[in-house]
């Protein structure tokens, strides 16, 4: 086994144990494998969506894009949102590119019309990220009567990506990351009752 399959088989076995895997022992663990971080202006010349972008994971993924010289499209479903967060990173990121975007990833209409404006805007993607996440304490549903996580985490993105997978394409090489959860580990999917019409809702 070369390197690269035993980081592979450590990195999956710590992922298992879930409790390794998702505390400190497991980014302690894995940095030392991990490659070094990619010099300044690696990322020029891309351009990058990162959903869910407003707050926590998804902005700070943000500021590191532009930090790497992506141009940016940071995605939130709140406009004042959308324009604070871009307006920080623009402000501590120096010759930041970030193009503000709204849309709320979790209504399958507005996945629609947001993909169609931005392929009238752009010719090309490089990466795009999955982030947007929600974790209702209620089951609740979108304007087209999906179950509000479902459609936040699945549906909403596999709809966006579809759409944009002409942008894709024509980047020669993109990327498109979905943001999941251990928790996945815990909670065992019910698939027969995807939308949590039946089963109890312990969001
Ligand atoms: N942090 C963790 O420990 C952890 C663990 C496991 C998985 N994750 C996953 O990692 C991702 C980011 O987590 P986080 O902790 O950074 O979350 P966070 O701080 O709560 O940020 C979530 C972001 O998603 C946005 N968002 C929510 N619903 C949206 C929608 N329908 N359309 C567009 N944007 C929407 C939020 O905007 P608003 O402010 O407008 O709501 C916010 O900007 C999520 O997918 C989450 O499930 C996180």
């Amino acid at each position: 086994m070369n390197l690269t399959g035993v980081t592979g088989f450590l990195d999956a076995a710590l992922d298992r144990s879930v409790l390794l895997g998702y505390s400190k022992i497991g980014s302690g663990l894995r940095k030392r494998w991990w490659p070094a971080d990619p010099p300044a202006n690696a990322l020029a010349g891309k351009r990058v969506v990162v959903t869910g972008a407003t707050a926590g994971l998804g902005e700070a993924m943000a500021q590191s894009f532009a930090e790497l010289g992506a141009t940016v499209h940071l995605l939130g479903r709140n406009p004042d949102k959308v324009k604070r967060s871009a307006g920080v990173i623009r402000g501590r990121v120096p010759g930041a590119v970030v193009i503000d975007e709204v849309c709320d990833v979790g209504d399958l209409d507005a996945v629609r019309a947001w993909t169609d404006d931005l392929s009238g805007r752009i010719d090309a993607l490089h990466g795009l990220v999955h982030n947007a996440g929600v974790m209702p304490k209620e089951r609740d549903e979108t304007p087209q009567g999906h179950e509000l996580q479902l459609a936040c985490h699945v549906l909403g993105p596999q709809v966006m990506t579809e759409r944009l997978l002409p942008l894709l394409r024509n980047a020669g090489g993109a990327s498109v990351v979905f943001v999941s959860s251990g928790g996945m580990y815990s909670a065992p999917l019910d698939a027969d009752d995807l939308e949590t019409a039946r089963g109890e809702y312990d969001g």
